[in-house]
């Protein structure tokens, strides 16, 4: 994994089993997505996703984008050795070109978009890939009851000490992740990507209040 800037590092503390997501995100993309294939990327800053599937795939090309320019900018730094085959878009999905794209990525990043827009952003990503090709999702999503919410925020929280961060501020963020953060319940994630138009949704990713599908644009 290229791990090169500090969004990068700290991403790998906060979310359990990061390395596994990405090796399991590239084997569900290479199932289908062609040696030539074009892949889009929702919310692309940082570029670990990007970086990790240019190395590996010499022949993809790819289109990233994402409604930060500081986040975009150390997307950029850290995709240069693939710069020719990755093109950035500052915006949202509705700023992404029309495709039709062979596979799409959306990881660590639903649960910062707002409920209300959530189909509406599932069902762009699907009108822009081919018939069969796979969507990557992956963010925090877990029972929505308070006790849940409280729970998993904390082992949220715990898992980021156990990696060195210290405990008054990974409180802070728990706390602010409880307010700040849009979250759904599994069972709600799944029924949006079928009211969306994805099929074959299966359910490959959990760790602590982390879960990741793959599903299939029908
Ligand atoms: C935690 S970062 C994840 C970045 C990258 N996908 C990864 O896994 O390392 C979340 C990203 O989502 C972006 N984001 C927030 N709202 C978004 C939206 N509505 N559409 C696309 N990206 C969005 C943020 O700017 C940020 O770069």
């Amino acid at each position: 994994m290229q791990a090169v800037n500090a969004y990068a590092q700290n991403a790998l503390i906060q979310v359990p089993g990061l390395e596994g997501l990405h090796r399991m995100t590239d084997i569900l993309l290479s199932e289908r997505v062609p040696e030539n294939g074009r892949v889009l990327v929702l919310g692309a800053g940082g570029g670990m996703e990007l970086a990790n599937l240019a190395k590996a795939h010499a022949h993809w090309t790819f289109e990233g984008v994402d409604p930060s320019q500081s986040m975009l900018d150390a997307a950029r730094l850290a995709t240069s050795a693939h710069a020719d085959r990755i093109c950035l878009h500052h915006g949202t999905i509705s700023g992404a070109s029309s495709g039709p794209f062979d596979g799409a990525t959306c990881l660590l990043t639903f649960h910062f978009i707002p409920l209300a827009e959530r189909l509406d952003t599932l069902k762009a990503l699907r009108q822009r890939l081919r018939s069969g090709a796979p969507l990557v999702l992956a963010h925090m999503s877990f029972a929505q009851d308070d006790a849940s919410r409280d729970l998993w925020m904390k082992r949220h929280a715990a898992f980021a000490i156990s990696n060195g961060v210290d405990p008054a501020q990974a409180d802070a963020g728990r706390v602010a992740m409880l307010e700040r953060l849009h979250l759904l319940a599994p069972e709600a994630e799944e029924a949006m990507l079928a009211q969306a138009g994805f099929s074959g949704i299966s359910l490959f990713f959990a760790g602590f209040d982390f879960r990741g599908w793959v599903a299939y644009a029908g």
